[in-house]
């Protein structure tokens, strides 16, 4: 079965809580949390403080996944994971010194992950790549929901598997961005793990029937 990981970019924020709660009873894993800062990507949304309302609203559930598309993360991963994140994900894009700031993301406990944009190469993660929990390949460019997805995000899936595999690491493989219950076996088939879903349930019309087929991907 795939981790389905709804993000709430997609969520009634007027309702949050209910929406948080809704997906977790229908069998979210993970609640995907996508923090933007008007820098790194143009769009901004979140800080901590919503983090923990989501906490709130999971209430042990489920594991909170921390999605930074920001500059200078570091600055922030202690007052994401005392807001409640399980998981912090940096963009290699937006780091210089990738090996401090995953070293940092494991001190406080959280789980590390690195992202890559649809125009990066997974071979800049080679020389992380065994300090990682999760790997995070984007399929859209990040910045908002809903967009089409990047069909080049597949064939970066099966070579980040192969070297997983090949190197026998424990790094999870996650997706974000266009997965749809129906294009969601695609993305399975090339190695993803974790399914990030926005739109595709949070504006589906079936949430129950959409977080079943993305787990059954
Ligand atoms: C993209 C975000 C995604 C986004 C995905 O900038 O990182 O997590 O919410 O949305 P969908 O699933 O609608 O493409
Ligand atoms: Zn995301």
């Amino acid at each position: 079965m795939a981790i389905v990981a709804p993000s709430i970019l997609s969520a009634d924020f007027g309702r949050l809580a209910q929406e948080v709660d809704e997906v977790v009873r229908l069998g979210a894993e993970w609640v995907h949390v996508d923090v933007m800062d008007g820098r790194f990507v143009p769009n901004l949304t979140i800080g901590p403080v919503v983090v923990s309302a989501v906490r709130d609203a999971v209430a042990g559930r489920a594991k909170i996944d921390v999605h930074l598309m920001m500059v200078e993360p570091e600055r922030y991963v202690g007052a994401f994971r005392e807001a409640g994140a399980d998981s912090l994900t940096v963009h290699v894009e937006a780091v210089p010194h990738l090996h401090r700031v995953i070293g940092e993301i494991k001190a406080t406990g959280a789980e590390a992950g690195v992202a890559l944009n649809p125009g990066t190469p997974p071979e800049l993660l080679d020389y992380v790549l065994e300090e990682l929990d999760l790997v995070l390949v984007m399929s859209v460019n990040p910045g908002w929901g809903a967009q089409p997805l990047i069909d080049s995000a597949f064939r970066k899936l099966a070579a980040l598997r192969e070297t997983i595999e090949r190197r026998k690491l424990p790094a999870l493989l996650e997706v974000d961005g266009g997965v749809k219950p129906d294009n969601a076996g695609r993305f399975t088939d090339a190695g993803a793990q974790v399914l990030v879903a926005g739109s595709g349930v949070f504006k589906a019309a079936d949430r129950a029937a959409a977080i079943r087929r993305l787990r059954e991907a």
